[in-house]
């Protein structure tokens, strides 16, 4: 089974148009005829339109950092798939723990986002991962396969071919602190096994589960070269065209 990396930059609420367009225009020669790994880039909304045009014709993919699980709505200060999808946008993250710790998201909300990015054939960038608390008080496994399960409720493995799941332990994210390549291949390897309790061996077998947490220029090869780890979510370190090139190029 062959799974390719996907290295994917979460630029949180960081940059404006204008420094957007001006990443792409170092980042694009930094990885011309790079093929070996899917790049992908989550901006803001408001972003979008900008880093679609700007990267038109290049190999990067495009996408939100959350949507609405609605198609549209009185949801003010929302997002709805269908305009993300309108203005080119190819991805969208689901459920990373920013929103599940200052926004309010439940397993259950995560779960209906995951429904909506699939029926409307947007790549989802599901994240899970546990609180420092949680794996001081060994419950990192049970977190994992509440948060998997909770997620896949209702999803069916014709339709999760697409689905790309994004393990950040939530005390690695912006902290400086990385998983060892150890933590993070035990992790990955839960995962993938409620994975494939939930849809089956060859979904799980296939199914691409990234890395996060503090990925930097000097630890990202010792982890994406795990067997187990196919690929990883950057926030810090992709904000420089410079940095995220060397990730990519890992
Ligand atoms: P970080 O963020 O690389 O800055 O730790 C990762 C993420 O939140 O996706």
């Amino acid at each position: 089974m062959f799974r390719k990396a996907l290295i994917a930059a979460n630029w949180k609420m960081f940059k404006t148009p204008v420094e957007a367009k001006a990443f792409v225009e170092v980042f694009l020669p930094l990885v011309a005829g790079h093929e070996r790994d899917e790049i992908a880039i989550f901006p803001s909304p408001v972003l979008l339109p900008e880093l679609v045009k700007a990267t038109q014709g290049s190999r990067i993919a495009v996408g939100a950092q959350n949507i609405h699980f609605a198609e549209e709505g009185a949801f003010t200060g929302e997002t709805s798939v269908l305009q993300v999808k309108d203005v080119g946008g190819s991805h969208t993250l689901v459920g990373h723990s920013e929103r599940r710790q200052y926004f309010g998201e439940t397993d259950e909300i995560v779960n209906k986002k995951l429904h909506t990015a699939l029926r409307h054939g947007i790549v989802p960038v599901v994240c899970v991962g546990e609180m420092l608390a949680e794996r001081e008080a060994g419950r990192t496994a049970d977190v994992l396969k509440r948060q998997i399960a909770g997620a896949f409720a209702g999803i069916t493995p014709e339709e999760a071919g697409t689905i790309v799941i994004a393990y950040e332990p939530v005390w690695a994210i912006g902290t400086g602190k990385t998983a060892t390549p150890e933590i993070a291949v035990e992790a990955h390897k839960i995962v993938r096994a409620e994975v494939a309790k939930l849809l089956g061996a060859e979904i799980a077998a296939n199914m691409r589960i990234l890395y996060g947490g503090s990925v930097k220029q000097d630890n990202c090869t010792s982890l994406i070269q795990q067997e187990e780890i196919d690929g990883a979510l950057v926030g810090g370190a992709s904000l420089k065209p410079e940095s995220f090139a060397t990730i990519v190029k890992y």
